[in-house]
């Protein structure tokens, strides 16, 4: 199976989000990630729920919904409703991971769990079989046009062992920071998917961008 392929709309040109989100439609990428930023969990604020319905109402692929929010439990049906098909939560806003994660799944969503770069991947351990996918960040969330943390490697390694301990099918999604030389190396450690906002919407041809990105294997 060749890696999925999850441009953030982050990098986008808002006043032309039907054209960019045609554009994604056109491409070969497999996702569309977008970060829900709350000016309180991380120090920048994005766009929220009529945002998300009007990406959902252009969008053919599925929407990647990237929760960085404190309290998400109160927003997972209003972004279910908004189109999400993925819903990824942090762990670090999550007291009761576990029953957020049921949630989640008793909304008809695939349930991700996002942790933050100092979060250990191990505490992800006792609920790993629960979780459709878990989104390593390779940068602090926040803002998009980071530079890639190296230690990520690591992470993505010991994840994937972990998951094939437990027999889970989890995907491994990364996200920050992502461009066509770390690409192959985190799809060598055990990535399925790579988020990439600023590398694709900042380069001269998009679409070109994303078809090299998923020829990575
Ligand atoms: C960061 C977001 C990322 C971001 C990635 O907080 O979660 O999804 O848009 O952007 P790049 O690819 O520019 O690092
Ligand atoms: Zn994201």
């Amino acid at each position: 199976m060749s890696v999925f392929i999850a441009p953030s709309v982050l990098a986008a040109d808002f006043a032309n989000i039907q054209k960019e989100v045609e554009m994604l439609n056109a491409s070969a990428c497999d996702f569309i990630h977008v970060d829900i930023m709350d000016g309180v969990f991380v120090p920048n604020i994005s766009f929220g729920i009529p945002v998300t319905e009007a990406i959902k109402k252009h969008a053919t692929k599925p929407l990647d919904v990237h929760l960085m929010i404190v309290n998400p439990d109160h927003y997972l049906e209003a972004f279910r409703n908004a189109g999400a098909e993925i819903i990824s939560v942090h762990y670090e806003a999550c007291p009761h991971l576990h029953r957020t994660l049921q949630v989640i799944k008793s909304l008809g969503c695939k349930a991700g769990v996002a942790i933050n770069p100092h979060t250990p991947v191990s505490l992800l351990e006792d609920v790993i079989q629960d979780i459709d996918l878990v989104c390593v960040m390779s940068v602090n969330p926040g803002f998009g046009g980071q530079r890639f943390i190296e230690n990520t490697y690591n992470k993505v390694k010991q994840l994937k062992a972990m998951i094939e301990a437990n027999g889970a099918s989890t995907l491994i999604e990364i996200d920050g920071g992502i461009n066509q030389a770390n690409a192959p190396k985190l799809r060598a450690a055990g990535a399925d998917v790579l988020v990439a906002g600023s590398f694709v919407f900042s380069s001269p041809d998009p679409i070109e961008t994303i078809k090299n990105l998923k020829s990575i294997s």
